[in-house]
């Protein structure tokens, strides 16, 4: 990091001339020049120094530049490469850039044109070390975990750490069912696969099931498997979920519209851990946990009689409940570090962030939670046109005002995310499916929201 202060420059270009002005000028400049005309020459001061930068000639004479950038990226990940290019030498740049160059200058230029893009590169290397730091300080969990449940756990509330730790003790004890509630795009997945990774269980399946998605007559022989011809279409013998997750977890994601009659089945398979497929006469035993995970109010659907109370109590041994993003705006920046690294990686798109996205973002109510922030992300830095994310990259947010100046109190707070989803609406042209994209949301979701605020879609330009 400090070293940075002083950044380390090499220029590897034939031209003698052109080396020792340029030389000369990043010197003046308060850089750390080294100056190169040759291929081995360069790759003596990369190996004895730290460079940071390195200016590349792609036209040497006798070796191709293309191949030097592959080869430094390789032996040196932490360097960045701009290339200096001839004029009408678009197709060079354009493989350069895919092969990681980090930007290009073509020749002739003028020292501030170079100076323009040695600041940028700082801002980013220096962005790419907190990142590093940030990262490793900001994930709740191993990269052992994160491999295994294939996901990441970022955040630094208390809340968010709470929840960790009661994640935790749910682990040690793999038979007590948990259950997890939260607004949607929380994490309550995330939370599930944590535990179950982290537990005695971790070494058999974690099958996860949204009940929601399957049709009504073949919920039962899916839960509980069937015998061969016991209907049209049962040409073999079948294990169900709960079979399948003999040892193992069985994850039961939005379990409040399960249907009554198959809640009676799911609690006595919970109690006996003994099931009978679908036709058949035997029995099966089958140890399992249940994991189960709503963002509706289970308790109100009890009410409703809607969901059996008796279920609701074998289910919540243990309860883990995730509170929405704007609940816990110390997680945003974090979060948002680490969105804007993954997908930078992944899009080979260096980035960095703006001060201004942040204070911003914290402001925001995030309806679509932790996934809308995912979603915004990876929009934000596919559309963007420079090499940092400014509050413009979001346009959800930074077209309103509202957002970026409401306290967070609960009543600015409701009205705002029905503002979001009339907004959504509005830039979808009432197509709802596309409006709860935007939101990052289901549309399931979305038509609750339109309900519980009382928009119809005549209302929405209101
Ligand atoms: N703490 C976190 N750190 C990093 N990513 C997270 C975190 N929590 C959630 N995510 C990411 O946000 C997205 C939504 O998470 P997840 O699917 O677990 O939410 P959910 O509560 O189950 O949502 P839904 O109610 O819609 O089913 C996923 O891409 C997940 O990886
Ligand atoms: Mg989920």
């Amino acid at each position: 990091m400090t070293k940075l202060e002083k950044i380390e420059i090499l220029i590897l270009d034939d031209e003698k001339e052109f080396t020792e002005e340029l030389f000369e000028f990043l010197q003046k400049s308060g850089y750390q020049p080294f100056e190169t005309n040759t291929y081995p020459e360069a790759k003596h001061v990369l190996e004895n120094h730290e460079i940071d930068l390195l200016i590349l000639d792609v036209r040497l004479p006798g070796i191709d530049g293309l191949d030097i950038l592959k080869e430094v990226k390789v032996l040196y990940p932490n360097l960045e490469v701009v290339i200096i290019s001839a004029h009408g030498d678009m197709d060079t740049v354009i493989k350069a850039m895919r092969l990681g160059a980090f930007d290009y200058l073509r020749k002739p230029f003028r020292h501030i044109d170079i100076q323009i893009v040695i600041e940028r590169t700082k801002k980013y290397l220096h962005l790419q070390r907190k990142l590093k730091l940030v990262e490793e300080r900001n994930s709740l969990i191993s990269k052992t975990l994160e491999e295994k449940i294939d996901r990441h756990f970022i955040g630094v509330s208390r809340k968010i750490r709470d929840i960790f730790d009661s994640a935790m003790a749910a682990a040690q004890y793999p038979d007590a069912n948990v259950l997890i509630t939260g607004e949607s795009g929380t994490g309550k997945e995330n939370v599930a696969r944590i535990i179950h990774y982290s537990s005695s269980r971790k070494d058999h399946l974690f099958c996860a099931v949204n009940s929601s998605a399957i049709t009504d007559s073949l919920l039962e022989s899916e839960f509980f498997g069937h015998k061969k011809g016991s209907f049209t279409g049962a040409i073999a013998d079948k294990m169900g979920f709960f079979e399948v997750s003999n040892h193992g977890t069985l994850f039961l994601d939005e379990i409040a519209d399960m249907p009554m009659n198959l809640q009676a089945k799911i609690l006595r398979a919970a109690e006996e851990k003994v099931i009978t497929r679908v036709g058949d006469t035997n029995t099966v035993r089958t140890d399992f946990r249940i994991i189960s995970s709503t963002n509706h109010d289970i308790e109100k659907r009890v009410e409703e009689n809607k969901f059996r109370l008796d279920l609701l109590h074998r289910l919540n041994t243990v309860h883990i409940h995730i509170p929405p993003l704007r609940e816990r705006p110390e997680d945003i920046k974090p979060l948002l570090i680490h969105f804007t690294s993954y997908f930078a990686q992944k899009l080979n798109r260096p980035i960095a962030i703006n001060e201004d996205v942040y204070k911003k973002l914290e402001k925001y109510a995030f309806p679509g939670n932790i996934r809308e922030l995912r979603n915004m992300t990876e929009r934000a830095i596919i559309l963007c046109k420079f090499n940092s994310l400014s509050i413009e990259d979001f346009p959800l947010i930074s077209k309103n005002s509202a957002a970026s100046e409401a306290s967070p109190d609960m009543v600015k707070l409701k009205s705002l995310e029905a503002d979001m989803v009339r907004r959504a609406l509005l830039q979808s042209k009432f197509n709802q499916k596309a409006a709860a994209d935007i939101l990052g949301i289901t549309r399931d979701a979305l038509i609750r929201k339109m309900k519980k605020y009382n928009i119809s879609i005549g209302k929405a330009e209101n």
